[in-house]
């Protein structure tokens, strides 16, 4: 097969929803990629953020293939023995606290606005604050949450009760707050809104006002969370716990997975029996693979590598950014988040990174993101920057 037999294929059975390039992807290990056609890629992009350990990494492959032959779903009104295993791990990692499995980010933010309303109804308050350039998910939930016009358009009435504010902006906050407001929902760094990061003086006010208020903090980390920024989880920056955070992308390394994860600090018992559910959440299969990617994690001391890898890029990033000081405006991020902020768009440089054999992505039209998987080698550093430098000396 080709990849115009692929895409022909597409255009007469799959719903038209994504703007997809004209690449047939078949194969990935690490952070290589390759298409129908054998090219290779390297990828600084992990598939949104997905793979964090690179593809196929081999104890994420060996724990699917233990647990396929075991048992693959088990209904949530059974016992597993992974779903309370992996629960555990993520709350030795962040807070005290328990866990709702679901299988998206979208889902576990709507978990996360459930939580909040049904919160909020034990003192009749009902309205979220989210920031705007945020991104919570395509859900009607996720997407009132998600406070860019482009993305709601046409999807009216959406879900009543929020209200947006720009990140860091603390004044704007505490006017949109009124006696209605039951929750704060913000993501420590805007990943589709351009790689903006949550200032800590911003965020320790919040916590702060927030716990004055009994108003809920909620961290979507769902593009931060499991390693990327250099800690387990960017709230981890801020010496601040969230009240909710919820988790998807990178926490089973491509095995669809999300998750919602409730601070013992909240006392009340709010998502009780029957409250909410998800037929495939926590399953056997995603659940073992989150373990793998939390055992692969602390066994390959990826936390440091993230933050020295990160470092590392970053310096490679403001050495181009030096040569090309006409494209490149600024550089940003935690560990191997990092945002290239340029003065002209970047769709065409993406195509041509693509074309030169380097995956990266661009958004908000002129930030392009670097967010490659925490196994990445200097060598695969080099390689990278150097695709990059060159794409650019040709813009
Ligand atoms: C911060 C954040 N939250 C939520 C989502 C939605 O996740 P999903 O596409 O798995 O529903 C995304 C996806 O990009 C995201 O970056």
């Amino acid at each position: 097969m080709k990849t115009k037999e692929v895409q022909e294929q597409y255009n007469q059975y799959v719903l038209p929803t994504y703007t997809r390039v004209s690449m047939c992807i078949v194969k990935a290990k690490g952070l290589k990629v390759w298409d129908i056609e054998g090219k290779e890629y390297l990828d600084f992009f992990s598939g949104w953020a997905v793979s964090g350990l690179g593809h196929c990494h081999p104890a994420v492959v060996n724990a699917i293939k233990n647990q396929i032959r075991k048992v693959i779903h088990i209904p949530n009104n059974f016992y597993g023995i992974k779903q309370g295993q992996l629960a555990e791990k993520i709350i030795q990692h962040s807070f005290p606290g328990r866990v709702f499995f679901c299988n998206s980010g979208a889902e576990a933010n709507e978990g996360a606005i459930k939580f909040a309303r049904r919160y909020g109804s034990l003192s009749g308050r009902y309205e979220i604050v989210t920031m705007k350039n945020s991104f919570h998910g395509r859900t009607l939930g996720a997407l009132a949450a998600t406070a860019q016009e482009k993305y709601q358009k046409g999807f009216n009435p959406l879900l009543e009760g929020f209200k947006y504010v720009q990140l860091n902006d603390f004044e704007a906050l505490q006017k949109v707050v009124s006696d209605k407001t039951v929750a704060i929902i913000l993501e420590p760094i805007q990943g589709e809104g351009g790689v903006n990061i949550a200032d800590v003086d911003y965020i320790k006010r919040l916590r702060t006002f927030c716990d004055d208020r009994k108003i809920l903090l909620i961290f979507d980390e769902v593009q931060t969370g499991m390693g990327r920024t250099g800690y387990w989880f960017a709230f981890q920056h801020y010496g601040i716990e969230p009240d909710l955070m919820t988790l998807a992308k990178s926490l089973a390394n491509g095995v669809p997975i999300g998750a919602l994860v409730v601070n013992r600090r909240i006392k009340e018992e709010v998502l009780v029996a029957g409250t909410h559910a998800s037929t495939f959440g926590g399953n056997p299969l995603a659940t073992a693979a989150g373990l793998a990617v939390f055992k692969a994690i602390e066994e390959g001391g990826l936390l440091t590598r993230a933050k020295e890898m990160g470092e590392y890029l970053r310096a490679g990033l403001e050495k181009i950014k030096q040569k090309h000081p006409a494209v490149i405006k600024e550089i940003r991020g935690m560990g191997l988040m990092l945002g290239v902020e340029l003065h002209v768009p970047g769709s065409d440089i993406v195509n041509r990174a693509r074309e030169a054999g380097l995956l990266i992505n661009c958004t908000q039209d002129k930030v392009l993101r670097i967010i490659p998987a925490m196994t990445i080698t200097k060598r695969q550093a080099d390689q990278g920057l150097d695709i990059l430098d060159q794409v650019l000396a040709s813009v």
